[in-house]
């Protein structure tokens, strides 16, 4: 590794920024923080004088601008991750863009294509590829050991856990739970089947439940929570197909009323099957099924996609979490959108 420090700009000082990146980056030795940005300028001022960074940017673009700065992460609303990483790729900037890559599948496509001719890193923020058990069940298929994976089932589902800001504006988040927690589950079973392209996706969306007010349930907070707008849907579920014949189901809500199930990947090869989470490799041995209960730790996620992140600029590689898989993967969120407005399925 080399020596120098990377001097990194933060793009929104909220929760992820300050519950996440910056205890992430605080884990690493070649690194100094240098600027951040905020459109609560208080908050961006609090998080500099905590953390001890130089520069308290106005505008997104002014920090972009900073020389001192040579890679950002962007931790702002949905709508502005497009504006945020076009502004520092254009500067010359490295980028780690929190999910979802965007809110629609044109910025996506414009961030991909810039980040094309930016010729820096470009990295998605999929924390759930770094957890332990799932970089372990992504080494096994990788070795084959499930032979080709023909179909997935990935699902995420909440009784009540609806969070509470602007999640639920479709003008700042730009979806529900399809594009807060479906993005995770939904990528990480598509990596782990090895990204074949998305052709269609046949998908309903389920508004009843909105804004709610259960007693007794924690739920994930904005740092500002005065929003009042409820119009993201509750809960959806659909298909999706692949070029290479194979399909993945997904079901994922914020509120429905069922027992919660938390995060879960099946994926179901000719030779093995596998579930996350827990992990378990479902196979036959000598003509006996044979279950396989690996055990790993939880890790450090977040340590391990910023580590992953710096590695990639310090080595000047490309990262695992590339900008076409973010395209890829928006083009299946905006997809479920589309067909459930459409009441049929949809070609991405
Ligand atoms: N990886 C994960 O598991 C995970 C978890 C939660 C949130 N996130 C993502 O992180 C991002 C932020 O979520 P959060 O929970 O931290 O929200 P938050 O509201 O707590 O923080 C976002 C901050 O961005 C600021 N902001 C918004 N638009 C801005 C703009 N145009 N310019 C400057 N600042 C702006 C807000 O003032 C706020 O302080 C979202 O994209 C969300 O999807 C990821």
């Amino acid at each position: 590794m080399s020596s120098k420090k990377i001097r990194i700009g933060l793009i929104g000082a909220g929760n992820i920024c300050q519950n996440a990146h910056i205890p992430a980056y605080l884990k690493q030795s070649d690194v100094e923080l240098v600027a951040v940005c905020d459109l609560n300028e208080e908050r961006a001022k609090e998080v500099a004088a905590k953390y001890n960074i130089k520069h308290v940017a106005r505008t997104i673009e002014d920090l972009v601008a900073l020389e001192d700065v040579d890679a950002v992460s962007i931790c702002v609303w949905n709508n502005a991750h497009a504006r945020a990483a076009l502004a520092a790729v254009k500067a010359g900037k490295h980028v780690l863009c929190e999910k979802p890559m965007a809110t629609t599948v044109a910025e996506a496509q414009a961030m991909h294509d810039a980040s094309k001719a930016g010729g820096k890193v470009f990295m998605l923020g999929f924390v759930n590829r770094f957890r332990s058990d799932s970089l372990l069940l992504k080494e096994m298929a990788d070795a084959g050991k499930f032979g080709d994976i023909y179909f997935a089932r990935a699902g995420w589902l909440r009784r009540r856990g609806t969070p509470l800001g602007w999640f639920t504006d479709v003008s700042k988040s730009g979806g529900g739970p399809v594009i807060d927690i479906g993005v995770h589950v939904i990528d990480l079973t598509w990596h782990f089947m090895g990204k074949p392209e998305p052709v269609s996706v046949n998908a309903t969306t389920h508004y009843p439940l909105g804004n709610y007010q259960t007693k007794g349930v924690g739920r994930w907070k904005a740092l500002d929570t005065d929003n009042l707008i409820f119009n993201t849907e509750d809960s959806a579920a659909g298909t999706i197909r692949f070029a290479n014949g194979a399909s993945m189901n997904f079901e994922v809500s914020w509120a429905v009323n069922m027992k919660e199930t938390g995060i879960y990947s099946y994926i179901f090869g000719k030779d093995a099957g596998a579930s996350l989470d827990p992990l378990e490799i479902y196979g036959e041995e000598a003509n006996y099924l044979v279950d396989l209960k690996p055990t790993t730790d939880r890790g450090d996620p977040f340590a391990c996609e910023i580590r992953h992140f710096l590695d990639c600029i310090q080595e000047g590689k490309e990262p695992s979490i590339t900008a076409k898989d973010g395209l890829n993967v928006q083009k299946m969120l905006n997809g479920i959108y589309d067909s459930a407005k459409a009441g049929r399925e949809v070609w991405l």
